[in-house]
């Protein structure tokens, strides 16, 4: 099931739809951040009007990519498991089937993503939140961050929202980011910047048509106060 492949040479500039894309972002976040919220919650409500709007559930790169990403995560019991922008949980499903025993959690921004998961996995607990209003501290042993922090746009809100990830983690937890490469160094930046986390593996598939980074960061026992943390405490 390998998609086409190219090679690290091919490293093109990003296609306009993408600067377009990341753009809008970056002006809803010129707002506060729950009316930034709200934006977002409607825009995504609007965008799974039609069910899978990205082709999550069918497509062969997005199927390639979550086992992926689980085949980088350390294998051992997790206890209780997050999937953060979640969407209709295709991959929260697979997480909860590669990891029966965990309570797994799936949160969206989007009520109407999160009614298509619920109906898929009726055991698996779906929650409506805005990652930035989602204040779990230490709760989690094992958390997925996939596909989703360009749309927290500016910098401000992306150090908030890397500052949330790492705050939901338990001791030793392990938090795992998954976006497109090379923008990942910029998305996974804040919290490879943060001293309450060391980052314990990467990978990087160049042979897909649209590479990304898988990248796993576990929280220290005793954490000391890195960027991400400054920028949650001024963000408060
Ligand atoms: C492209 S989908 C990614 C789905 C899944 N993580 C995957 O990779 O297969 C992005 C999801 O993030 C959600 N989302 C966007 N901004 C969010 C926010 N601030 N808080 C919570 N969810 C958000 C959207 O509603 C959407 O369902």
């Amino acid at each position: 099931m390998r998609p086409p492949a190219t090679t690290r040479a091919e490293r093109r500039p990003r296609p306009l739809p993408e600067l377009a894309h990341r753009a809008a972002f970056a002006g809803v976040s010129l707002l506060p951040p729950r009316p930034q919220a709200a934006v977002l919650r409607r825009y995504f409500d609007w965008w799974h009007r039609r069910s899978d709007p990205w082709g999550i559930a069918s497509d062969a790169y997005e199927r390639y990519k979550h086992h992926a990403t689980l085949r980088l995560v350390p294998r051992r019991p997790y206890r209780r498991i997050l999937d953060v922008g979640c969407s209709e949980g295709v991959f929260t499903r697979l997480v909860a089937a590669a990891y029966p025993d965990a309570d797994v959690t799936g949160v969206d921004i989007s009520e109407r993503a999160l009614a298509r998961a619920r109906r898929a996995a009726p055991r698996l607990t779906f929650v409506r939140s805005d990652l930035l209003g989602y204040d779990r501290p230490g709760a989690f042993d094992l958390v997925f961050c996939a596909e989703m922090l360009y749309y927290l746009g500016r910098e401000d809100r992306l150090a908030l929202a890397s500052a949330r990830l790492v705050r939901l983690l338990a001791p030793h937890g392990l938090l795992v980011l998954v976006h497109p490469w090379p923008e990942s160094d910029d998305l996974h930046r804040h919290v490879a910047a943060d001293a309450a986390v060391d980052r314990v593996a990467e990978h990087v598939d160049h042979t897909v048509h649209r590479p990304f980074a898988v990248a796993v960061y576990r929280r220290r026992a005793n954490p000391g106060t890195g960027d991400a943390a400054a920028a949650l405490t001024a963000g408060r």
